[in-house]
């Protein structure tokens, strides 16, 4: 049988770092460090500069993971590219990747296709299932996945907006999936969705039902209010939600597989809160130690947050071959996911 597994990894971050002290002093944020290392976990996080698109951090994570895999952008044969803030409205970032890969240049341009997913925080999983399945169906060979994020852009930096402004930064995280007839690599992934809470976190920066669909000025110039320019989230009934799921997504992974937490070397969880992750973990039994956590420097960097932290893992040389690893996500949508490998 054919199997996928990961064969190389990479990340990229913005240089610029932005610490709780600077969201109040530096944005004016109404805020404590205090407050938000409580609540969150989050220490700091990045923010990229004007001029810098989605696409340029998932530039630079992928050419990290086509490196560590031994590969060049000419060995793909599909992108995947998981993001809630895309470069512009559409097309998704996925041609806008390629297209800076260089893979539309030259005689021997190779327009391999670009999928996007749009399942937020459950982006990277979803992307993972998508492109293992079509690894193991034998339609591709080598895939990149990308989870990549820009927030700084689009934050409400006023108290209206503090509780989301605090906890999301930017940050991009990359994948290479490999065909292997060897016994290891992606085990199982198991997703969800719940459509009746679309509109608990969401960004509705326009909408279509409406006629015109965004709000004109006298001199037809579109104005979007705050309430649809920012994102908007009931935090507590998210909270909630998030652990339930999260710990139902890894019991579904067990049960198909046959596994407990003592069988898993390393929990990778989606990145959005440390405190949702140490309750998901103190519930389940799951030692402090096997449960792996980057929030306190980036914060949530939405679908980017979980192949960052496995990057970050492995440039640390923490994963040995044969590990097992969980993987777990959960967000708006409500989506959620999990992920079992076999490293
Ligand atoms: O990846 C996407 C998934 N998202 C999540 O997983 C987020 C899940 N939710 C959460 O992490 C938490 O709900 C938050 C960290 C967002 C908020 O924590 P909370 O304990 O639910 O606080 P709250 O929103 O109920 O706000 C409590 C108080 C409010 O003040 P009053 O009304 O009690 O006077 C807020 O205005 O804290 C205030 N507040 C802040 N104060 C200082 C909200 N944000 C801030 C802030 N700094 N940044």
């Amino acid at each position: 049988m054919t199997n996928a597994y990961i064969a190389g990894t990479g990340f990229y971050v913005p240089p610029r770092v932005v610490t709780n002290d600077d969201l109040r002093t530096v944005y004016g944020l109404d805020t404590t460090h205090e407050w938000i290392v409580k609540r969150s976990g989050i220490e700091a996080r990045r923010y990229s500069d004007e001029g810098t698109a989605t696409s340029d951090l998932a530039l630079e994570a992928s050419k990290h993971a086509l490196e560590d895999a031994g590969l060049t952008p000419r060995d793909l044969d599909l992108i995947v590219y998981a993001s809630l803030s895309p470069d512009v409205g559409f097309p998704g970032g996925g041609v806008y990747l390629q297209q800076k890969l260089g893979l539309c240049d030259g005689a021997d341009a190779k327009f391999v296709p670009a999928l996007d997913v749009r399942n937020q925080c459950s982006g990277f999983l979803y992307g993972l299932g998508t492109a293992t399945s079509m690894i193991e169906a034998g339609v591709y060979k080598n895939i990149l996945l990308v989870g990549a994020e820009l927030h700084s852009a689009a934050l409400d930096w006023t108290t209206r907006g503090r509780s989301i402004a605090s906890l999301f930064g930017d940050g991009a995280g990359a994948v290479v999936l490999r065909a292997t007839d060897e016994d290891r690599g992606v085990r199982g992934w198991w997703l969800g969705a719940d459509g009746r809470f679309a509109d608990v976190l969401s960004q509705k920066i326009w909408d279509l039902k409406k006629r015109p669909f965004m709000p004109v000025n006298e001199h037809g110039v579109g104005q979007v209010e705050p309430l649809m320019m920012y994102a908007q989230m009931d935090g507590k009934l998210v909270f909630r939600h998030a652990v339930e799921r999260m710990i139902g997504a890894l019991f579904t992974a067990y049960s198909a597989k046959g596994l407990t937490h003592d069988d898993i070397d390393y929990f990778l969880f989606h990145q959005a809160n440390l405190r949702i992750n140490q309750y998901v973990a103190e519930q389940l039994g799951i030692p402090e130690h096997k449960l792996l956590s980057n929030i306190q420097s980036y914060g949530n960097t939405t679908a980017a947050t979980i192949p960052i932290l496995l990057a970050e893992t492995a440039r640390s040389g923490k994963l040995k071959r044969g590990m097992k690893i969980a993987m777990v996500a959960f967000g708006s949508g409500f989506t959620w996911g999990s992920a079992i490998l076999d490293w």
